[in-house]
């Protein structure tokens, strides 16, 4: 069942945070949905501009519906993720997503709320909720790259005009986090100070966390052992801080690199193993398993796994 992003938020805030993940194909939605029923969570599935390009918009929202049929018991959010101005607008009048976010936090304070605003304004028409950013993440978006002495934090004086002026329903904040698998170096954590500060600011107003990923040590390893290159200094976000960051407010947890990472360690072990193998479906079986096992250890962490009942009776009240 699709539910609206906001209905979610109302359910999980300070108590849980919700999963999104980015999908990009059929392999990944089934594993998605296996792993949400299997730990029994709510879910939230984004789709960035990168992956409606990948195939085709209308191949993700066909494998999203056939999904929901797939799994009638399934209850989730459809989200764009980092959208421009143009595809808010596609997605908005598509009438198949329940929340959009518009990504205008390159711009000066002014315009990212003046942008911003327009998106709200169209998108509630429709009855759609808008995720704005406020401050800038480090790492690499789709057309983006911001590098670590560019990135800067949310600052928490700013935060109550901006939503004020802008009207948005949840709020993407550089809380020490970035994209991709090269977060930090050492022993890096999220700002809590920030975080904390922020929803002094906006009690009862969710907070969205990009850059979620951990970037599992063991995944990195496996991946270079067959055959990998990547940097063995990579780190994430530490999965023991999810729940912490929720009660505070961290509504939307973000997350996509270590999916990634978890089709990479499958495909090159299955290849490095089976080198005359040429039948993409045997790995893309064991992928969907292991991603689904992913997603509900994720979902554990999140504090969403084993909420389902508690969500479908509160969304079927209404
Ligand atoms: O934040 C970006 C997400 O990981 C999506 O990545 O734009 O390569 O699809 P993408
Ligand atoms: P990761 O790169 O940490 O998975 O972050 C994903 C994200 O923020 C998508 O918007
Ligand atoms: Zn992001």
């Amino acid at each position: 069942m699709i539910v609206t992003t906001d209905q979610l938020f109302k359910i999980a805030y300070g108590k849980y945070a919700v999963g999104a993940y980015n999908i990009n194909n059929a392999e990944q939605a089934m594993g998605l949905f296996r792993g949400c029923i299997q730990s029994k969570a709510p879910f939230i599935i984004q789709i960035s501009k990168g992956a409606r390009k990948y195939t085709d918009k209308r191949m993700l929202e066909a494998i999203i519906r056939a999904a929901e049929e797939i799994f009638p018991e399934a209850i989730f959010a459809v989200h764009l993720d980092h959208g421009d101005e143009e595809t808010c607008y596609d997605c908005i009048n598509s009438g198949f997503y329940s929340s959009v976010m518009i990504d205008a936090s390159h711009d000066p304070f002014d315009k990212n709320v003046e942008i911003t605003k327009r998106v709200v304004d169209a998108a509630h028409k429709k009855g759609i909720s808008v995720e704005a950013e406020l401050g800038m993440l480090g790492g690499v978006e789709e057309d983006i790259k911001v590098d670590e002495g560019h990135a800067c934090l949310t600052n928490p004086e700013e935060v109550v005009e901006f939503v004020r002026r802008s009207g948005c329903d949840s709020l993407a904040a550089a809380i020490g986090t970035s994209h991709g698998a090269y977060k930090f170096k050492g022993q890096q954590s999220l700002h809590f100070e920030v975080i904390e500060a922020i929803q002094k600011k906006l009690p009862g107003f969710p907070i969205v966390m990009h850059g979620s990923s951990s970037v599992p040590q063991e995944e990195v390893k496996r991946i270079n052992a067959a055959g990998g290159k990547l940097d063995p200094s990579a780190r994430g976000v530490n999965e023991d801080e999810y729940l912490p960051a929720a009660k505070l407010g961290v509504t939307k947890v973000n997350i996509d690199t270590d999916g990634r990472l978890v089709w990479t360690r499958v495909h090159r072990e299955f290849f490095r193993d089976k080198p005359s193998e040429f039948d993409f479906r045997p790995p893309g079986k064991v992928f969907i398993e292991e991603y689904a096992n992913f997603i509900a250890h994720k979902n554990g962490k999140l504090g969403s796994a084993g909420q389902l009942d508690d969500v479908r009776a509160k969304v079927s009240k209404k």
